[in-house]
């Protein structure tokens, strides 16, 4: 509850009055709260994601980005991403044992992929999309300097990024389970 009420002073500074269906149904008190078991060496939740962006073999001209991920229990995670690639898909293809994130698979349905960006990095990220801020939204311990790591794309200015993954994760699709369930 307190990612949400950070979200209400945040979000009219950054969008419009755009409200989203999932956001209605969060607001109707459909709430679960997933703590991280954040041991190392853990194997990713939402694993069905991975086969989507491996493309073994793929030859690549893009540049080469070195990014840090701090995971949930502090431990620091360095990958090697290529230009153009999210966030995301540098977790997913490099393997990177960060529980649940990525769950709904980049299609901005979920909200697993909150990562926190330093406040100079931040500002000189792409602009932020309506339905962004939406899911953002159900994100749990937003901040000011949130983005979803699947809208992120890497870019070169951005060799040696690290970015904050947030203690707690909310995946907003088991949230309207819940919901459906209590309905029944
Ligand atoms: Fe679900 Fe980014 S992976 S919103």
């Amino acid at each position: 509850m307190i990612a949400h009420g950070v979200s209400g002073l945040m979000r009219p500074l950054l969008s419009g009055p755009n409200v989203s269906k999932i956001r209605f149904i969060y607001l109707c008190g459909v709430t679960e709260q997933h703590h991280a078991p954040a041991k190392q060496g853990s194997k990713r939740g939402f694993s069905t994601t991975r086969k989507l962006w491996d493309t073994p073999g793929e030859p690549s001209s893009a540049g080469q980005v070195t990014v840090h991920f701090i995971n949930r229990d502090g431990e620091r995670l360095t990958a090697t991403a290529k230009e153009g690639e999210s966030l995301l898909e540098v977790v997913v293809n490099q393997n990177l044992a960060i529980d649940g994130f990525g769950a709904c698979e980049g299609t901005l349905a979920c909200s697993t992929c909150h990562l926190i960006f330093e406040k100079d990095t931040f500002q000189k990220l792409e602009t932020i999309s309506d339905e962004e801020l939406d899911m953002l939204d159900l994100a749990y311990g937003l901040t000011e300097t949130s983005r979803l790591g699947c809208q992120v794309r890497v870019k070169k200015w951005m060799d040696g990024l690290t970015v904050q993954v947030p203690t707690d994760v909310s995946d907003i699709r088991r949230q309207l389970e819940v919901g459906k369930q209590s309905k029944q």
